[in-house]
């Protein structure tokens, strides 16, 4: 069941790939390689930002969002064999491939936001579903760790817990400042 309450347009997530970010994205990259990931995961993927910095890499990638503007506009800018794109929601999406790398970029807050209809208690409770569903043997996540107006990621002591890497950037975009998760789930 498609539960947005507001489809984002794809000029409002352009900041997520404005070059102050382009540090953190080199950073995931360099995650994703460490760990060897080939098959990857983007859960909330909006239009596939990743695709710009992940060079030189022999990679799949599997992209899904609930919005559909989000998902026509990335199958409009990626036209690349290895890259697939579906509108869907991640109460239904279903992944038939082994994952080895699954990105929540930014989307754990929607667990229970103003802006989707996602009945999660909390962040946590969500990443749980989406771990046990798509078994990743990687999860990265990026939040925001503190702004003043806009979405942050509440309960991130639950996930310093379970991180085995955590990176801090305090980088010039508008939106605060930025933490980068590393899991390794042994599944
Ligand atoms: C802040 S954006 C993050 C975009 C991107 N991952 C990035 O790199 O910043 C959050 C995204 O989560 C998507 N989203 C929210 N609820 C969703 C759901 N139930 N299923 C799939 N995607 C969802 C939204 O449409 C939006 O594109």
């Amino acid at each position: 069941m498609i539960r947005i309450r507001r489809d984002y347009q794809p000029h409002e997530m352009a900041y997520v790939h404005s070059e102050p970010t382009h540090v953190i994205w080199h950073y995931i990259c360099d995650l994703i390689k460490q760990q060897k990931s080939k098959n990857i995961l983007d859960v909330g993927c909006a239009t596939g930002a990743l695709n710009y910095f992940l060079k030189d890499y022999d990679y799949n990638y599997f992209g899904f969002d609930v919005s559909k503007s989000m998902i026509d506009e990335a199958k409009h800018i990626w036209d690349e064999p290895n890259l697939h794109f579906w509108c869907a929601d991640w109460d239904d999406f279903e992944f038939e491939h082994n994952c080895d790398c699954m990105l929540l970029l930014g989307v754990l807050p929607y667990a229970d936001s103003k802006y989707c209809d996602n009945n999660y208690v909390n962040p946590f409770e969500l990443y749980k579903m989406l771990v046990n569903k798509f078994k990743p043997r990687q999860v990265i996540i990026r939040e925001t760790e503190s702004h003043d107006d806009f979405v942050s990621i509440e309960g991130l002591e639950s996930f310093l817990k379970i991180a085995d890497h955590v990176e801090r950037f305090t980088v010039d975009t508008m939106l605060g400042k930025k933490v980068v998760l590393n899991v390794v789930t042994d599944i």
